[in-house]
């Protein structure tokens, strides 16, 4: 059986974090995932605005094997919750018995009727399909290469807003999508207190339309990710895409990696989850309420825990 813990400040971060370093193991390519695996980006992490993470974990005589957390946002106006399934690792040893079928399952029940979301690895994505999630958004990086890096530029600095200014853009969605809220809380705390990442808002105005995007340095500094993007119109998303390749340049980056949504899954029809897929496309898998609403939840890519 999977034990079920609500995460409280008494919560041993440190055994999380040890935990997630063995079952991942360590390879260059991981080593983004490598840097953030310490027990204050776990303590961060499990306590987001909307309240405490679930943690559901198996144990063999005391010791961690396998866990896999929930951790809660608040979506939409009505104030329901969404729950983003994370951290999932099994050690090596116990693979294959079912532990990470238990440890979901303990938490769906955790969390009743409300949506659970996850941007899941190759690894667990068939277990999640067997667990009733199925492909709801698929993310597709797109790089533009920015010449050679020229000096940095004191502008790259210079533009970047504080969170707070860019509050009403994120007030703006024309597509009124059902998405995560970005109240100032949210922001707060998803950009504002992240203990290993640091992101830069930019603020621009167009023809009277706001947007805010979200930008943050990856590679050490050789790329700049676009994380989200909020915008009134499509002009003023044209000017944000702007904002956020001169401030790459500005700030000496080769490369500027942003999204864009490739396919979402807006009904029943599972469609999304038989497209050909990249190695390098972030994918959303959704379980829906029990209610059975099939108003899909949009994603952005700082929806995602990983960046
Ligand atoms: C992904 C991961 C958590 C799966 O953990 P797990 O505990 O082995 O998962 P399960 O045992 O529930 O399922 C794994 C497989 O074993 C099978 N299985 C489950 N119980 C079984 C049993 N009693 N006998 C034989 N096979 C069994 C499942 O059908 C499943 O098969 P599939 O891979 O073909 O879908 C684990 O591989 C891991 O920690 N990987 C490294 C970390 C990682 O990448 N995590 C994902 C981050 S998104």
């Amino acid at each position: 059986m999977a034990e079920l813990i609500r995460i409280s400040p008494e919560t041993d971060f440190e055994e999380v974090a040890t935990f997630q370093r063995r079952a991942f193991g360590h390879d260059w390519l991981k080593s983004e995932r490598r840097r953030l695996q310490r027990a204050e980006y776990y303590q961060w992490k499990y306590f987001p605005p909307a309240g405490p993470a679930w943690l559901a974990a198996a144990r063999s005589q005391r010791t961690m094997i396998a866990m896999v957390a929930a951790v809660p946002f608040a979506v939409g106006e009505g104030g329901s919750t969404a729950w983003q399934i994370c951290d999932i690792a099994t050690d090596p040893q116990f693979r294959s018995r079912g532990l990470f079928a238990r440890c979901l399952a303990a938490l769906g029940e955790a969390v009743g009727n409300d949506r659970m979301f996850c941007f899941p690895n190759r690894q667990s994505r068939s277990g999640l399909a067997r667990a009733g999630y199925a492909v709801r958004t698929v993310l597709r990086i797109q790089a533009q290469p920015l010449g050679p890096a020229g000096r940095r530029l004191e502008a790259a600095r210079a533009m970047s807003a504080s969170l707070a200014v860019c509050e009403t853009a994120f007030r703006v969605d024309p597509g009124r999508h059902f998405h995560v809220r970005r109240s100032p809380d949210f922001l707060d705390w998803r950009y504002g207190r992240h203990p290993l990442n640091r992101y830069v808002a930019l603020h621009t105005e167009e023809g009277g339309a706001e947007s805010c995007v979200i930008v943050r340095h990856l590679l050490n500094g050789r790329a700049a990710l676009v994380v989200e993007t909020w915008s009134g119109s499509e002009d003023a998303m044209g000017a944000a895409r702007e904002a956020a390749r001169r401030w790459a340049k500005g700030s000496g980056c080769w490369v500027l990696l942003a999204t864009d949504v490739a396919r979402a899954n807006t009904g029943p029809n599972k469609s999304a989850a038989r497209a050909r897929l990249l190695p390098w496309d972030v994918v959303c898998y959704t379980r829906e309420d029990a209610a059975g609403t099939t108003e899909g939840l949009h994603v952005q890519l700082g929806d995602w825990d990983a960046v």
